[in-house]
């Protein structure tokens, strides 16, 4: 799509998400043949710098294995200009500077496309954005923008920051990131669902009985106080993340895999969803415990009596024929006890059942680690006894799939920015019904309303003691006994 020609532009190429994540991806599509041949990356940030010290910066988190040769090849590509984020006269600067690049590569006219990967605090998204519409943009070619949350705080910010956007760029040349939508079990959830009959008629309220979507975090906020702060787990990782990965599980099937078809789906779903009810959450924040410190003690953090949720059980329910009834339980938390992120599907029992023994069915997708399909099930004790035991029906990726490489999310999804996919982006609507789901509870914790609580649990735990009760109360059986 973009013709062989490319120039990257990475807006904030000094900060932690582009050394990070961005530049490893780029090396990573480099290393694998899939960025265009005529490619340049244009790192773009106030720092000045040496271009050694660039590379040295951008460089410094990317896993280079055996390709050692391909490294020192990448960097060739790497460019660096420094500017400030509100001046004009930078950015002519930083246009010419592609220019003249672009017609040392011998670009035609037409082909001098540019994707602007703004890696930026929110802070300068629009000041940067109207620099770029009025300075950089390319006149004689394809562009594109790359966005990553936050996407403001609430309904109202969000669809500010929206119109601010949509008044410079068409929603085809934005992408929305979330980087959960390039998660290699994510993206399979569609496949999972309609490409194998029985899932396809077995999924609805009729069999499941509830949905359970859970992020798990080992390690606090540690240096992350001061954003994590004004954010809360919610904004942090609910209201998109596991949000996305609800959205895929429940929306109808799309008429096609096209991009807009499927934004189409999700969307629709998205509208069926009632906005959470605070009754519905459990809310908790963590506490020091063997040796690692509570969250008000991060000292990144300033407001040493904030009531910033670190932990956050919600439901959501789906007003729609195929999941009236059916709670889906998003449950995200730092400084718990593992690191795991799973969609967990629990079926109804078996009717009438013959066999004591049995339990539930439970199809299980672990995102991360050690990516999985699962599903328990209920089978015969081998051999000459009759009792009925739980099993499982495995697929482990790594036990299934010998010499797996799994890439990383940024790498798949720089690859669909590359080849104009916006399947695993948010679309404009699909951001502001996202936000309608939650703006009313976050309100309601943020002005301290009477009927929120935030229960302490120590750093390490399994997140609040009342958690178990709370995923029963919705029909959970933990041990999937009937
Ligand atoms: C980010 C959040 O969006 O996702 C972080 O801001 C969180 O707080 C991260 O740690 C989790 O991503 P991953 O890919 O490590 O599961």
């Amino acid at each position: 799509e973009l013709s062989g020609s490319v120039t990257i532009i990475v807006l904030g190429a000094s900060g932690d998400l582009a050394k990070k994540k961005t530049y490893p991806a780029l090396f990573g599509l480099y290393r694998n043949g899939f960025l265009p041949d005529n490619v340049r990356i244009v790192g773009y940030a106030r720092t000045k710098m040496e271009h050694q010290d660039y590379l040295k910066r951008v460089t410094q988190y990317i896993k280079v294995g055996e390709d050692v040769d391909k490294l020192e090849t990448f960097k060739e590509l790497l460019d660096y200009v420094s500017g400030q984020y509100d001046d004009d006269i930078s950015y002519q600067n930083l246009d010419q500077f592609i220019y003249k690049s672009e017609t040392e590569r011998s670009i035609e006219a037409g082909k001098r496309n540019r994707v602007f990967y703004m890696a930026l605090p929110p802070s300068v998204f629009v000041p940067v954005a109207k620099g770029l519409k009025s300075n950089v943009y390319a006149k004689e070619g394809i562009n594109r923008v790359v966005v990553e949350k936050p996407f403001g705080m609430d309904s109202d910010s969000s669809n500010h920051l929206g119109r601010e956007l949509s008044a410079l760029f068409t929603e085809n040349e934005i992408y929305r990131i979330d980087h959960y939508l390039g998660k290699e079990m994510v993206k399979n959830i569609m496949n999972l669902r309609f490409a194998n009959v029985l899932f396809g008629h077995a999924w609805d309220r009729k069999f499941i009985d509830n949905v359970q979507i859970t992020f798990k975090e080992p390690f606090g906020t540690e240096g992350r106080g001061g954003y994590f702060d004004e954010f809360g787990i919610i904004r942090d990782v609910m209201q998109n993340h596991l949000l996305q990965v609800l959205t895929l599980i429940a929306m109808e099937r799309p008429i096609s895999t096209d991009s807009e078809a499927i934004r189409d789906e999700k969307v629709k779903v998205l509208k069926c969803i009632q906005p959470i009810d605070i009754e519905d959450t459990l809310l908790g924040q963590y506490v020091a415990a063997d040796g690692n410190p509570g969250y008000l003690q991060d000292e990144t953090l300033k407001n040493k009596d904030s009531l910033t949720p670190t932990f956050a059980a919600a439901v959501c329910w789906i007003n729609n024929e195929r999941w009236e009834g059916v709670p889906f339980i998003l449950k995200a938390g730092k400084a718990l006890n593992e690191a795991k992120v799973e969609v967990r599907i629990q079926f109804h029992h078996v009717a009438g059942n013959l066999f004591s023994g049995s339990a539930r069915n439970e199809l299980v997708i672990r995102i991360q680690p050690k990516e999985a399909v699962y599903m328990k099930f209920n089978n015969k004790q081998p051999g000459l006894s009759y009792q009925t035991i739980q099993t499982d029906l495995d697929l482990t990726y790594h036990e299934r799939y010998s010499d797996l490489h799994i890439p990383d999310a940024y790498e798949s999804l720089i690859l669909d920015v590359l080849r104009n996919d916006h399947s695993n982006f948010v679309r404009d609507d699909e951001l502001e019904r996202a936000w309608n789901i939650f703006t009313p509870l976050l309100h309601k914790i943020e002005t301290h309303d009477a009927e929120v609580d935030i229960k302490q649990y120590p750093y390490g735990s399994r997140g609040p003691k009342e958690l178990d009760a709370f995923v029963k109360k919705y029909g959970y059986h933990r041990d999937a006994k009937t």
